[in-house]
C-alpha cells in the first residue's frame, strides 16, 4: 500500500477516469469529478479550515440530523478525522478514516463511546461511501444520519425522479406530512423535504445529457433547496449559488438507529454518473 500522502489537510484519490477529494475536517468529501465533470457543488465561500462546518460536498451527518439537543446535524461535520488507508490504482482506489471520541464529542453527546470509520471509493464512474458506526460503550446508544450531498445542476432544468408516492415530512410546514404526487421534484422555491420509506435509486439530470444515480441503504432522504431568500442569509454560500445545487440526501433522518453494546451498522452510498 502507498504510504498516504496529505496536502492541506485533504486527500485526494485518482483512477484514470475520475478523482475525488476528501478534506480531514469532517471527512469531507469536497469534490468528485469523472473526467471533466465535477459533481459535487461546493460554495465559492465554503470555509475550509475546520472552523464552521463546509458548504458543499458531503457533510457526514452525526449522530443527530437537524436542530435538537445537540448543536444542528450533530458533530461529525465539525471534528478532524484521521485517514486510515490509501490506496489508488487504474479504475479504483480508496481512503479509509476514522473518529474516536474527543473532548468536544464527549461533551456534545454525553460520555458517548463509539468508534467511527468512512470509507470513499471509486469505482469507474461511481463513487462508493460507507459511514460505520460501532458501539464502543457500556451501554446501547441510538443517532440519525446523512450523507447531506449537495450536488452541481442548473436548478431551473433539475428534476429528482424515484420520489412518486413517497411520503415526506415538510420541514417548511411544521413537518406535516404530505405525498409526493409528481413523477418528479421540480424546483421554484425553497424546498425542505424528508422523504421516508424511499425506494432506490433516486436520479436526477446534472446537465442536459448527464444523469447522477443514488442508491442507499436507509429509508428516508433528504431534498433540499434553500432558494433566494434564505440563500442571502447563509454567509459561506453566494446570493445566487441556489441556482447551480441541489441536495440529495440519504439518512435515517427520523426514526434513528438503535446499538447495542459492541454492535456496529453502516449508512452507504453509492453513486453513478451517466451520460444519456
Ligand atoms: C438540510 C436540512 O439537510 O440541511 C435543512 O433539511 C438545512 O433544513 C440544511 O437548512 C442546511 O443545514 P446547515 O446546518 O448546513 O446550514
Amino acid at each position: 500500500m502507498a504510504e498516504a500522502e496529505v496536502v492541506n489537510n485533504e486527500t485526494t484519490l485518482n483512477t484514470d477516469q475520475a478523482s475525488v477529494t476528501i478534506n480531514h475536517n469532517g471527512a469531507h468529501v469536497t469534490s468528485w469529478k469523472v473526467g471533466e465533470d465535477e459533481v459535487m457543488f461546493l460554495s465559492k465561500n465554503a470555509v475550509l479550515d475546520g472552523s464552521i462546518p463546509i458548504r458543499g460536498g458531503v457533510p457526514l451527518i452525526f449522530p443527530q440530523f437537524g436542530p435538537g439537543k445537540m448543536r444542528q446535524h450533530g458533530f461529525a461535520r465539525r471534528v478532524k478525522w484521521s485517514l486510515l488507508e490509501k490506496e489508488e490504482g487504474k479504475d479504483e482506489a480508496v481512503a479509509k478514516f476514522c473518529l474516536e471520541p474527543n473532548d468536544y464529542t464527549l461533551e456534545m453527546w454525553a460520555d458517548v463511546v463509539f468508534y467511527l470509520t468512512f470509507t470513499v471509493k471509486l469505482s469507474g464512474n461511481k463513487l462508493l461511501l460507507d459511514f460505520n458506526v460501532k458501539n464502543t460503550w457500556e451501554n446501547p446508544f441510538k443517532f440519525t444520519c446523512a450523507f447531506h450531498t449537495y450536488f452541481n445542476c442548473d436548478i431551473d432544468k433539475v428534476e429528482v425522479k424515484g420520489l412518486k408516492g413517497c411520503k415526506y415530512n415538510d420541514t417548511l410546514d411544521e413537518g406535516k406530512t404530505k405525498e409526493e404526487a409528481g413523477d418528479f421534484v421540480k424546483f421554484g422555491a425553497n424546498v425542505d423535504r424528508v422523504y421516508r420509506n424511499v425506494t432506490w435509486p433516486v436520479t436526477f439530470n446534472m446537465s442536459q445529457n448527464k444523469t447522477v444515480s443514488i442508491e442507499s441503504n436507509v429509508t428516508d432522504c433528504v431534498v433540499w433547496n434553500p432558494w433566494s431568500e434564505k440563500a442571502k442569509a447563509m454567509k459561506d454560500f453566494q446570493d445566487d449559488e441556489y441556482l447551480r445545487m441541489v441536495c440529495v440526501e440519504p439518512g435515517n433522518c427520523i426514526e434513528g438507529i438503535e446499538l447495542a453494546v459492541g454492535e456496529n451498522w453502516s449508512l452507504t452510498k453509492t453513486m453513478t454518473l451517466t451520460e444519456d
